[in-house]
């Protein structure tokens, strides 16, 4: 049984203040048990203040991006060492704005992932197709091409600590969502990848979340989909009833 989670990216979106309101209200808002994981990744200038807020809560924090090496000339970077020691636990990679906004491919990509794992970190990693790739049938080559490049090299015991995100590119902040059928699709091709790269053990356990606009209106249908381990939801994480919605449609 692999427990569902709801992960929140908030982007370049809310000053510390804004943020520490919406984690406030995330965590007051939250009054029943809540039966999947919970994750925020807020923007660096916010993290001290959301991970005190979250503090004596289940919901966890994770960092949006981080260079791949551990210290040095860098500037202007973060490194993976520096959001552990703040108390975040995940970091995104490979998600589809840093590679077409920012230009990064699969080998740095695949330098993060790395840099996650030596300082104590989970990566989440996010692949997805453009609309051309879908339109001209290449969308499981490019998501298998994506899995593949990043993921050389990662043992199996660190593949336990990897989470997967599917989010096709034309689904992020358009209003356009996967039909159910399609995210279903994708995620199976996505665990038959896993199977044959490492083992069908590891294929079973490992988590893939869906996202591309996902809010509460369709959270429950895409959550009830048993190859769809759950959300990483954007726009509608920067409100704090959505986001707890969403959260309460995983079952
Ligand atoms: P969205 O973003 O929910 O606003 O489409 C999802 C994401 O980019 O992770």
């Amino acid at each position: 049984m692999r427990t569902k989670i709801v992960a929140g990216n908030w982007k370049m979106n809310k000053d510390h203040i804004e943020a520490a309101e919406l984690a406030r209200g995330i965590a007051d808002g939250i009054t029943g048990g809540i039966s999947c994981d919970v994750i925020v990744f807020p923007p660096f200038t916010a993290l001290p203040a959301v991970i005190d807020i979250l503090r004596d809560t289940e919901i966890e924090t994770g960092g949006q991006n981080i260079y791949f090496e551990d210290q040095g000339a860098y500037t202007g970077e973060i490194s993976a060492g520096m959001l552990n020691s703040l108390g975040c636990r995940f970091v995104l990679a490979g998600h589809s704005e840093r590679r077409h906004i920012f230009g990064e491919g699969s080998e740095i990509i695949s330098k993060k992932i790395r840099a996650a794992f030596r300082n104590g970190l989970s990566p989440v990693l996010c692949v997805g197709e453009l609309l051309e790739e879908r339109n001209k049938g290449m969308a499981e080559e490019v998501v298998e091409k994506q899995l593949r490049e990043a993921l050389e090299g990662i043992s199996v015991v660190e593949m336990d600590k990897l989470i997967l995100a599917y989010e096709p590119v034309w689904a992020i902040g358009t209003g356009e969502t996967a039909t159910p059928f399609d995210a279903r699709d994708m995620h199976s091709f996505i665990r038959n990848v896993i199977g044959r790269t490492f083992d069908t053990d590891t294929a079973e356990r490992v988590r893939i979340m869906y996202g591309g606009s996902v809010k509460p209106e369709n959270s429950v249908e895409l959550l009830s989909i048993e190859d769809i381990d759950g959300a990483l939801v954007g726009g509608a994480s920067l409100d704090p009833g959505s986001f707890i919605k969403i959260i309460e449609s995983a079952p």
